[in-house]
């Protein structure tokens, strides 16, 4: 597969029409940390839908999402809520219970893909490469003793190293640890965002994130995003703050390391059974290694994110894309 090589289904009558009998519900909110984001994901997605043509209303994943859905559903929900039940499978197993169609991945598939260490156990068997790692829930460091544990880690893992906790998004608890005094604050951080704290080596490289979607022929990978943050940490702020990162799309690769980069998001994508839409994070080492780090089954959609960035790195029109998923979701 190649980046370029999209093209978003728009009809006879062009992009003005391309949405124009589709009735969308887009959700976003929720209670996860990232209810901000997936605000303004919701709401770029639901403008995007608009000036498509589709009929939209927002909702948020609150008691009265079940009851409005039914009373009047929709052909299809757009999910933008990030983190939690919007990336875990809860959300979509009750979108399942209610008989509503979803654009993205099923509710198992999203189980494994949320979970890092299970999404880099999963791609590791399938040959990609991912940093080595150590998962462990708080309750092994409060038994066994946290400095012993960690001793053992630096020794397996060596230094620097990245913690992060097992489940979640936006970088948030993410912590560089340079020195083994960095652990335990960086474990607090984690463990602060959930029960379990994945470590693995910090690499050094040109991070990139490749959006994988399938608009009917199967799933491709749009122009890879490299992603330059001028504070040297690509965390919350550099993410949602205008200005603070420089973004190159497509990425300065080789075409070979771009095809490459192409390759592993969209072996990820498929290896975790993900669906219509994805975006891989990953690390491009100096020698040309590509280290997956992790995937996104409910991408960022905010005026700073990635995968609208790739969108329109690849000439479609962000409106279209998702019109184009939800299409294919009611048909399922
Ligand atoms: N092993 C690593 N080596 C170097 N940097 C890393 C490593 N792991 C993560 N990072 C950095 O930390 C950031 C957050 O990590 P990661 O993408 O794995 O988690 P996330 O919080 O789920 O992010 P997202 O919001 O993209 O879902 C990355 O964007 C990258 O800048
Ligand atoms: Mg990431």
């Amino acid at each position: 597969m190649s980046a370029g090589t999209v093209s978003a289904a728009s009809g006879p009558a062009g992009p003005a029409a391309a949405a124009a009998d589709l009735t969308v519900v887009v959700l976003a909110g929720g209670l996860a940390y990232e209810r901000d984001v997936s605000i303004r994901s919701g709401r770029r997605v639901g403008e995007a839908l608009k000036a498509a043509g589709a009929a939209v209303r927002v909702l948020d994943a609150d008691a009265s999402l079940i009851d409005a859905l039914a009373a009047d559903p929709p052909d299809a929900v757009f999910i933008a809520l990030h983190g939690g039940s919007g990336e875990d499978g809860a959300l979509r197993t009750v979108l399942d219970l209610v008989g509503v169609r979803y654009a993205g991945s099923d509710a198992a598939a999203c189980r494994m893909a949320w979970d890092k260490p299970n999404a880099k156990a999963a791609v590791r068997a399938a040959g990609l490469a991912t940093p080595d790692w150590v998962a462990l829930p708080h309750s092994t460091f409060r038994e066994l003793g946290a400095a012993a544990v960690l001793d053992r880690i630096v020794d397996r893992l060596g230094l620097p190293l990245m913690a992060k906790p097992a489940q979640g998004g936006s970088a948030l608890g993410a912590r560089q640890i340079r020195t083994a005094t960095d652990l335990p604050d960086a474990m607090i951080s984690c463990l602060s965002y959930g029960d379990t704290v994945l470590v693995e080596p910090y690499v050094d490289g040109v991070e990139v994130a490749v959006s994988v979607v399938d608009l009917g022929a199967g799933p491709v990978a749009l122009p890879a995003v490299e992603i330059v943050p001028s504070s040297g940490v690509f965390d919350y702020a550099s993410r949602y703050t205008a200005g603070t990162t420089t973004y190159h799309t497509p990425a300065r690769l080789s075409a070979d390391v771009a095809a490459r980069v192409a390759e592993v998001a969209v072996r990820a994508h498929s290896v975790l059974g993900l669906r219509d839409l994805s975006r891989t994070d990953a690390i491009v080492t100096p020698t040309g290694t590509v280290e997956f780090l992790e995937v996104n089954v409910s991408p960022g959609m905010t005026e700073t994110s990635l995968l609208p960035m790739a969108v329109e790195a690849a000439g479609l029109e962000l409106g279209e894309v998702c019109a184009t998923l939800l299409r294919r979701a009611a048909a399922r």
